[in-house]
């Protein structure tokens, strides 16, 4: 996931090291850890908008989309339990796989880690591409949740720890920006394979997921321990060697005192998990929580996995459908890139708060032009030329608005605002409710659009007013301000305060600049 642990600005030490050859491989491999994850979220609903993918294996879907009559309910036609599962049991998965890769991560190292999510990954991506029947499919998308479980746990952690101190914040943005990427390239490929004559494009989009995995593997093999992970496994020889390698001097001291310093604190804490239920942590539980849910309940992931869907929903045809998707997919990339260049300029609050009223006027707008034109039966008659090109046009503007606040900030934040003690357990906290919430609007969106009809976008704008409140009242302006003086932008909360223990108190258990 798209949660290293940053530290922009953070620190008035100045560690020497370069942007070394070792740190470059690092920045391909974590690149190609966000594109894997972008690719899954971007291929699956291309696929299931395939008609041959559907006729081989969800038939039923297959007959209802084609015997409905364009006077019939269009809100329902893709309703089916199956068919979503597909897409989101690769979320569940990966829930599973990211508690159990913290384990191997600590104990083997973050390099096997990735290697495992590569293996995994290439045998989903494998078995995907040559399915012949339902479970296929199935076990193959939870083998790639597995890997992306994997490399979600172990890829950030690794950018933060090697990369030099002051490029610990552009790589996350870049991670983030990886994963744009991925979605992009995968609506690029599903509308060049649904093209295929034979009718089996969707094998193509499905196994081309190797390609990254193989990648990941390749270069996680060429890949340096950590000197952190070293450090915590009783290597500290090694692992000093490593840092003068790594950062390509030997003026390597002052950081390698403040990693095992670090790595002796985090020992210290016996149970992050029981601390973080602490009120003095009551900030931190709350955002490690409720930023993942909020993002989530953006709506963003129903055009993210069901553009296409949505699109022949509403009367696009299956090129049309899959070419917007092709169209929003380079919006989200694109928009990305503006929040990289602004996120230490105006902050994350106001960041947040521009894109959550974008999100919501466009989700209006859109929510009345199907209204309008399907109203509440379904039916929308004759669809004139204003309503495809208005719809894509507001789901473009929704999707740079969530690209340059909700996407982004919804990792970068978590991974700023936890103190060092509870930094491990608070992570996958904020990880988890992710993979939990992913799943759940993965797996209910046809059956909410088929109840819910255009309401489904009322209803994720109300949710998006909800989450601009709560960043208001709330979540404290976290730009330019230095990891170990984070504690600092709580204690001045006019909420918080009274939950979190003064700088003074703190100070026993002062937190030195490190990672989990
Ligand atoms: C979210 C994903 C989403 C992606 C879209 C990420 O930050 O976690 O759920 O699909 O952004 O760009």
């Amino acid at each position: 996931m798209a949660g290293g642990f940053i530290e922009k600005g953070s620190s008035e030490k100045n560690y020497p090291g370069k942007l070394t050859f070792r740190v470059f491989i690092t920045c391909v491999t974590a690149a190609f850890g966000g594109l894997i994850f972008g690719y899954d979220l971007g291929i699956s609903g291309g696929v299931t908008s395939m008609d041959p993918f559907l006729k081989k294996f969800f038939p039923d879907v297959y007959a209802k989309e084609h015997n409905i009559k364009p006077t019939d309910n269009q809100y329902c036609k893709f309703d089916s339990q199956v068919l979503t599962l597909f897409t989101s049991s690769l979320y569940l998965a990966a829930l599973v796989a990211s508690i159990f890769a913290s384990k191997v991560t600590r104990a083997f190292g973050r390099r096997l880690t990735m290697i495992s999510g590569g293996v995994l990954f290439l045998a989903g991506a494998a078995l995907n591409g040559f399915a012949q029947q339902v479970w296929m499919l199935i076990v193959g998308r939870m083998l790639l949740g597995f890997g992306i479980g994997c490399a979600n746990q172990s890829v950030p952690i690794y950018v933060s720890e090697v990369a030099p101190y002051k490029y610990r914040g552009a790589l996350n943005m870049l991670f983030q920006l990886a994963i744009t990427i991925g979605i992009f390239v995968a609506n690029i490929l599903n509308y060049l394979f649904a093209k295929m004559e034979n009718g089996e494009g969707w094998r193509y989009s499905l196994g081309l997921a190797g390609v990254p995995a193989i990648m990941i593997i390749i270069g996680a093999m060429f890949l340096p321990d950590s000197p952190n992970s070293l450090i915590e496994r009783g290597q500290a020889e090694k692992a000093k060697k490593e840092l003068i390698k790594i950062r390509g001097t030997n003026d390597v001291d002052e950081e390698f005192k403040d990693l095992v310093a670090a790595s002796e604190a985090s020992k210290q804490v016996k149970h992050p998990w029981s601390s973080l239920f602490k009120s003095e942590y009551r900030p931190h539980l709350t955002m490690a929580i409720a930023i993942p849910f909020f993002q989530q309940l953006t709506g963003m992931n129903v055009i993210t996995f069901y553009a296409p869907v949505l699109f022949k929903t509403i009367g696009f045809g299956g090129t049309a459908s899959l070419m917007s998707a092709m169209i929003t997919g380079g919006c989200n990339a694109l928009a990305t890139l503006v929040s990289i260049f602004t996120v230490d300029k105006v902050g994350r609050r106001k960041l947040f708060l521009e894109g959550g009223a974008q999100m919501f006027i466009c989700q209006l707008v859109i929510a009345a032009a199907i209204g309008s034109k399907f109203g509440t039966d379904g039916n929308p008659g004759v669809l004139p030329k204003w309503f495809a090109s208005t719809v894509v046009v507001f789901i473009c503007i929704y999707v740079a608005g969530f690209a340059w606040s909700w996407g982004p900030l919804g990792w970068l934040v978590p991974s700023e605002i936890f103190p060092l003690e509870v930094r491990s357990a608070a992570q996958s906290v904020n990880v988890s409710v992710n993979m939990i919430f992913t799943f759940a609007i993965a797996q209910v969106f046809t059956a909410m659009l088929c109840h819910m009809k255009f309401g489904l976008f009322i209803f994720f704008a109300f949710f998006v007013i909800v989450m601009s409140i709560f960043i208001h009242k709330f979540l404290p302006e976290t730009k330019g301000v230095p990891i170990e003086e984070i504690s600092l932008v709580w204690e001045n909360h006019p909420y918080w305060n009274k939950f979190v223990k003064s700088s003074a108190q703190k100070n026993k258990i002062a937190a030195p600049d490190s990672q989990v």
